[in-house]
């Protein structure tokens, strides 16, 4: 009888091959699938093996480089820096690749997402936004070590590396906040809003006695008036700092320009913002219809609602739903929409959402996913239904990471009939 497989600590001679989704490359060895961080297409390295679970693949950190590929730089971050081995920071991924090169790769997984998912070939190009690669991350987590310092986990690990900055956050963010001590084992989530005010919230589990349920946390506001304010598509906008707003200071505005071209809502017109938020999309949409037609808003956190609704308190043609997405479609009143734009967390829309929207057949759908694999797996299932991907729109919303922001138009293959029918 042999042993369970275990090359955790095995450094490997690898050649490099592909990226694949998660801010990793992969390589073969004896016949196993090496997922490699800190690697690059093309290269031959050295890597460490960091977590092996004994079945076809296992996991390993690139340790050094015997042949470099053309795109790689050395890292700006000195936490990303290859020296510092299994201590390198896991907030980003492609620190050791240039900007282009990193777009590249980004572009290749969402191409091979759809082609493996959703069984579709297409060239696949992904958009800088304004403001390079650096300083551009306006909402930072960070982990409290045991004695008391701020910082951030290695790739899947929960230890804490400490950090006096961040070169991809917005310059000053985390002034006073690094450089103090913290309660262990908290949580801090820092703001930096559109106009320049920090908001720091710590957070902790609140001890056995006070727990109501299980997991319960305090949030404390230690910084900041805990209301964060922006600008984008031409609006301002006030909400709750920890609640959903886009990370890179250009995103809500190209995304709110990309839904605005795609969704094309026609004047007097119905539309949807499904998973809305405080309404960025919603607002875009309104001004499509104009107050002859109408938008519903609908969005799960009830204090993103009601943000929506003050926020949007000026156009009377919006109303708002706060409640699931798949309990409020249950609805069969609900006026059928010309648009329907998703925006739905990293999971995706899936099979239910997907199914009701159809149902309703709109002639357009804007589809916008953070994650490649989700968005492929959605357009999967709206092919059932006779959606077809129209159009593809990528962006590199977060520079240095392996994430990236698709936005995808889809209409039905023969409009105004189902392909069942
Ligand atoms: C990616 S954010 C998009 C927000 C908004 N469209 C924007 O661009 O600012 C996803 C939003 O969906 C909400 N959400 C998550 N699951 C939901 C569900 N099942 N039904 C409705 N809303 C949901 C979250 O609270 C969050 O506000």
């Amino acid at each position: 009888m042999t042993g369970k497989l275990d090359w955790t600590g095995k450094r490997l001679k690898l050649d490099v091959g592909p990226v694949a989704h998660g801010g990793h490359c992969v390589a073969r060895h004896e016949g196993r699938v090496v997922f490699v961080r800190h690697a690059l297409p093309g290269e031959v390295v050295l890597a460490e093996v960091t977590e092996d679970p004994g079945k076809g693949f296992c996991r390993a950190d690139a340790v050094e480089v015997f042949t470099a590929a053309e795109g790689r730089v050395q890292p700006p971050c000195p936490l990303a820096d290859m020296s510092r081995g299994r201590d390198r920071c896991g907030g980003c991924d492609w620190q050791h690749a240039d900007p282009v090169t990193q777009r590249e790769l980004k572009a290749a997984v969402v191409r091979e997402q759809l082609q493996r998912i959703a069984g579709l070939d297409r060239e696949v190009v992904v958009r800088e936004l304004p403001g390079g690669p650096l300083r551009w991350r306006t909402r930072v987590r960070l982990a409290v070590d045991r004695v008391g310092r701020p910082g951030f986990h290695p790739h899947r690990s929960h230890r804490v590396l400490p950090v006096a900055d961040c070169p991809i956050t917005v310059p000053g963010a985390l002034d006073g906040v690094t450089d103090r001590e913290w309660p262990s084992g908290a949580e801090l989530e820092v703001v930096a809003d559109g106009q320049g005010e920090v908001h720091v919230a710590q957070r902790e589990k609140a001890p056995q006695r006070r727990r109501g349920k299980r997991g319960a946390v305090i949030s404390t506001q230690v910084e900041g008036s805990g209301v964060a304010r922006e600008q984008a598509a031409g609006r301002n906008w006030e909400l709750a700092a920890d609640g959903f707003w886009q990370v890179h200071p250009a995103a809500a505005d190209t995304f709110a320009e990309t839904v605005r071209r795609m969704a094309a809502v026609p004047g007097g017109g119905v539309a949807w913002d499904l998973y809305g938020g405080v309404g960025l999309f919603a607002a875009v949409l309104a001004e499509q219809t104009g107050p002859a037609g109408s938008v519903l808003v609908v969005e799960s956190s009830r204090r993103a609602t009601e943000d929506a609704v003050a926020n949007l308190r000026d156009l009377p043609q919006v109303s708002f739903r706060a409640g699931a997405v798949e309990d409020v479609l249950a609805d069969e009143s609900l006026p059928r929409p010309d648009v329907a734009v998703l925006d739905p967390p990293r999971k995706g829309a899936g099979r239910a959402v997907v199914e009701a929207v159809c149902a309703r057949r709109p002639a357009r759908v804007v589809h916008v996913a953070c994650d490649p694999a989700a968005l492929a797996r959605d357009v999967g299932l709206f092919a059932e239904h006779g959606y077809r991907l129209a159009e593809l729109e990528a962006f590199d919303a977060f520079p240095m990471t392996h994430h990236v922001e698709c936005i995808a138009l889809l209409e039905p293959v023969a409009p105004g009939r189902s392909r069942e029918a």
